[in-house]
């Protein structure tokens, strides 16, 4: 087994081990990739200041998110088909995100259903809806989370239509994969991949598959969304949603100051500045350079948890010390989860962990609740001057 150092260690094995379709569809951004690509390098312009001679005992990165316990601010964000990354993936990572002490959000469009999740863990996890028209469904969806003693809704909010990326379409994605000659040819130097998956729980959307009705293309998440998500999600519905769920709310997909003023209004606990990891709007500016103007607007008023692009522990600090109280990684996780299952979840959070423990230090704090702007150096002009 090579020595894994970083997440890139993961994504090179990640890569070599899942089947192209997948890896391609955590890989991508939408059109361009402007954003997805800044996502990332925005971080690097972000400097840290060095500060010597403080004692560096007694470090903590334990803090809170939505008032739960967590050994760091880092929460598994949730992505759709996990369960094809690797073999019941959803349990996998939940299981690990447990075992660390950070919390797991189950995506709407995962493969493992809320209840095989909440039968395999014992502790409460976060469930992500996706608004369809159904709402019926939606309703029922919403009392499975429930039943499942879920401790937070996070409702997604940036993708009520699918921003188009390429590669989706040309692999012609699907759930489970649809055998063409070109995906045979890919899932033949993918065995240990396959081997697993004839033994997966499941290998079909399990929330929806077999509780909606009328979709052309059970299989695709192109159909589903196009078929089935809710055009109409507006605000009032938003409000509706959180009055039927009756507990914690996470609005996820927050990139812009008003809408953040809004989240507030309707009682959000937290909200999660979030460009759904540069696979949406493309051509949006990175969520660590919206962060601030967020802050500004409604720091202090609810709790700010970000994510896009973070792929270290060094991303996680300048993230906190911009003002979020929490962050979210989806890539870093499935890199990890895709190389080498729940043991690679683990290593991606004890990877970031140690980051983030060291660069405290390094930084000459012991609390990641004591990090601040005072931590950082910002280039001028790192949020950019726009016209009105
Ligand atoms: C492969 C993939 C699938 C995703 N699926 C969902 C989803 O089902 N629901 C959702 O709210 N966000 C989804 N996201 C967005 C993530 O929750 C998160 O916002 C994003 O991954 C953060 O960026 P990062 O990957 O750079 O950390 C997905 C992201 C990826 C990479």
């Amino acid at each position: 087994m090579p020595v894994i150092t970083n997440i890139q260690d993961l994504k090179r094995i990640y890569e070599r081990r899942v089947p192209r379709m997948f890896f391609d569809y955590a890989e991508s951004g939408s059109w361009t990739e402007q954003t997805f690509r800044e996502n990332t390098s925005d971080f690097e312009k972000i400097r840290l200041r060095q500060r010597v001679a403080v004692d560096m005992s007694g470090r903590t990165t334990s803090g809170k998110m939505i008032g739960e316990d967590v050994a760091m601010p880092v929460a598994l964000a949730p992505v759709g088909l996990t369960g094809m990354q690797h073999a019941d993936g959803e349990i996998k990572a939940a299981k690990a995100a447990e075992d660390f002490g950070v919390p797991f959000t189950l995506s709407t469009m995962s493969i493992n259903s809320i209840e095989d999740v909440a039968e395999a863990t014992t502790k409460p996890f976060w469930f992500q809806l996706y608004t369809m028209n159904d709402e019926d469904y939606v309703r029922r969806l919403i009392q499975r989370a429930k039943d499942a003693k879920c401790s937070a809704l996070v409702i997604t909010l940036d993708l009520q239509i699918l921003g188009q990326r390429h590669k989706d379409l040309k692999n012609g994605l699907s759930a489970p994969p649809k055998l063409t000659p070109k995906t045979i040819a890919n899932l033949m130097t993918k065995w240990a991949w396959g081997i697993e998956m004839l033994g997966a729980k499941r290998r079909e959307f399990g929330n929806i598959v077999g509780h909606v009705e009328g979709i052309s293309d059970a299989s695709s998440l192109g159909a589903w969304t196009s078929e089935q998500f809710d055009l109409s999600l507006d605000w009032g519905k938003i409000a509706k949603l959180k009055e039927m769920w009756g507990g914690k709310v996470i609005l996820k997909g927050i990139l812009d100051a008003e809408d953040a003023k809004m989240a507030v209004k309707v009682g959000a606990d937290a909200i999660v500045v979030s460009n759904h990891g540069g696979r949406q709007l493309d051509g949006a500016l990175s969520s660590i350079r919206m962060l601030p103007q967020i802050m500004d607007a409604v720091g202090g008023e609810v709790e700010v948890i970000l994510d896009s692009g973070i792929r270290s522990g060094q991303d996680v600090l300048k993230s906190l010390a911009l003002g979020a109280s929490g962050t979210m990684i989806g890539r870093a996780f499935v890199y990890g989860l895709g190389a080498m299952g729940q043991k690679g979840v683990t290593t991606a959070l004890e990877v970031i962990h140690k980051e983030l423990d060291t660069t405290m230090a390094l930084c000459g704090e012991r609390k990641v609740s004591d990090l601040g702007r005072h931590n950082l150096l910002i280039p001028q002009n790192f949020e950019g001057e726009w016209q009105d």
